[in-house]
């Protein structure tokens, strides 16, 4: 297969991302994919609006050069703050983002308590607030917040079990937990990673929700409305590439261990 020929991108200021990709391809298994893992330029959630749209930008391109006409933004924050942008720059690519699960979250919930998980950067988009005005606020819901850097700098090392990762969990989730929430929206790319951990941690009553099967899903669809371009058995031999901007020694080891029994090339990219 050549560079050019038609791919599906996904993107993530990390390998956080990762989590969205493996839905993918559970559910598009012979789709082209390439991945950017943007870990030189992670955490995004703690870079301000512009940063942001920069990096998204830029990693953007990549994909598009390598062939993409379809770009999932699978960071909650890139979403929030860069996929308007991006759309106006790129009209001909169709680009599909992620947000907080509020909406599902405000439907489901009994008690009317949800708390949301996501990067600081996330809850301070007005993408954002636009959503708790929307699904939180009419409906009379209290909504707890809670950014977490520190999972995304466990991620980003592959820890997702033990100590660290407990300590860390029990920091964030115990106030939350006092706070009897029924419904917990992991609404950061990052965080499903951790999910097993979090679901030894909290109440189990209390459920979980994050966006990456939806946003699979909702990938399969559209890519099945739309006229193949180009023979798609073409691309049935099709590989995932992950490329990343980070440490390609520690990304060589972490990124097989994160996605175990999916076989993907990791190459080293500057951008
Ligand atoms: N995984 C990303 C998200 O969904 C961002 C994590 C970060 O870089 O801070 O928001």
């Amino acid at each position: 297969m050549t560079e050019s020929e038609p791919s599906i991108g996904v993107l993530d200021s990390g390998v956080g991302g990762l989590s969205v990709l493996l839905e993918l391809r559970k559910i598009l298994p012979h789709h082209a994919f390439h991945y950017v893992a943007d870990s030189a330029w992670c955490p995004y959630g703690s870079k301000s609006p512009e940063q942001i749209r920069q990096r998204t930008q830029a990693v953007a391109k990549h994909l598009m050069e390598r062939g993409a006409s379809t770009i999932i933004v699978a960071c909650n924050s890139a979403t929030i703050h860069a996929i308007a942008a991006l759309r106006e720059n790129h009209p001909q690519i169709d680009f599909i983002g992620l947000e907080p699960a509020l909406k599902p979250a405000s439907k489901l919930t009994q008690n009317g308590t949800i708390a949301v998980l996501a990067t600081s950067a996330t809850l301070a988009g007005d993408k954002f607030l636009r959503l708790v005005d929307k699904w939180i606020t009419p409906a009379g819901h209290t909504l707890i917040t809670q950014d977490c850097p520190k999972f995304v700098e466990l991620v980003e090392q592959g820890i997702t079990q033990g100590a660290e990762v407990e300590a860390a969990i029990a920091h964030y989730l115990q106030p939350i937990v006092e706070q009897n929430p029924d419904t917990l929206v992991l609404g950061c790319t990052h965080y499903p990673f951790l999910s097993e951990s979090i679901r030894a941690y909290i109440p189990n009553h209390i459920r979980i929700l994050d966006t990456g099967a939806a946003v699979a899903q909702h990938t399969a669809n559209k890519l099945s409305q739309r006229p193949p371009a180009q023979d798609l058995t073409k691309l049935w031999s099709a590989q995932t590439t992950v490329h990343s901007t980070g440490d390609i020694a520690l990304h060589n080891t972490l990124i097989p261990k994160l996605c175990v029994a999916h076989q993907l090339r990791v190459q080293s990219i500057s951008i």
